[in-house]
């Protein structure tokens, strides 16, 4: 595992998007699999500034996002569908119909996971996927459990997740309580892996899911395992880490 340490959030991000914008450049036609949520705001910010300075484009690039809340449906503001259009995808010059989000308006769960899992196992996988890191070391929305999930599944989020997740509803009422995400399996079959994390807040958790026990109740842990992570961490986020 590769432990990026940078100075501060905007350090962080330009480094991701470094990381990102070196593959697509490098592969035009890669697949990208994809994160919301509060940590690569920045990083997709620099991704649309390399597009707009002629450094990159997205126009052969698939994507394959991690999840999705069940009930809502595409145009819905709190979609993830809907966060990829405004960061990013309206930005640059993908095409929007190679971009794959699941489908959280499907009410069938086991129809909705299956047929995403199908639709990454069918495109051959993913390059590399970008990942955030819960609060509790769900990636994705694979909570704490007693085991890996493997495939793409609905999952229940826990109260945590919810809490966490309401500052960007009017209401905690209004925030699914269920999601559809890539199984642990489909997050580790990516060739390579890219975690962000920032902030004080998230130096306990980077700490137990990079340098403690691979354990279930630590999801993150898992990718202790795969053989190409990258995790790019501002200097708060780093500070429980162990050092040399
Ligand atoms: C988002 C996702 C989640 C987030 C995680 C961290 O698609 O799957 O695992 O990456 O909840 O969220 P932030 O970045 O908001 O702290």
């Amino acid at each position: 595992m590769n432990v990026i340490v940078c100075t501060d959030y905007a350090e962080m991000s330009r480094k991701a998007a470094d990381i990102i914008s070196d593959l697509v450049a490098a592969k035009p036609d890669c697949t990208l699999g994809l994160a919301t949520g509060s940590t690569p705001l920045g990083l997709y910010a620099e991704l649309v500034k390399d597009h707009r300075a002629g450094k990159i484009s997205f126009k052969d690039v698939d994507t394959f996002n991690l999840d999705e809340y069940r009930g809502l449906d595409p145009d819905h503001v709190q979609s993830y569908r809907y966060f990829m259009r405004t960061n990013l995808f309206d930005q640059v010059d993908i095409d929007q119909s190679r971009t794959h989000v699941p489908d959280g308006s499907n009410p069938d769960a086991d129809a909705a996971c299956a047929e995403y899992e199908a639709a990454i196992n069918a495109h051959g996988g993913v390059d590399l996927q970008l990942l955030g890191l819960g609060h509790n070391g769900h990636i994705g929305f694979n909570e704490p459990s007693d085991c890996f999930a493997s495939a793409t599944n609905c999952v229940d989020l826990t109260e945590s997740t919810i809490t966490a997740n309401s500052r960007l509803f009017d209401s905690i009422d209004q925030v699914p309580t269920q999601a559809y995400t890539m199984g642990i399996g489909t997050i580790m079959s990516a060739k390579k892996i890219l975690v962000v994390a920032n902030g004080q807040d998230k130096a306990d958790i980077v700490a137990r899911a990079f340098f403690g026990p691979v354990t279930p109740q630590v999801p993150a842990s898992i990718l202790q395992f795969h053989p190409d992570v990258t995790v790019v961490l501002d200097q708060a986020a780093a500070s429980q880490c162990p050092t040399e």
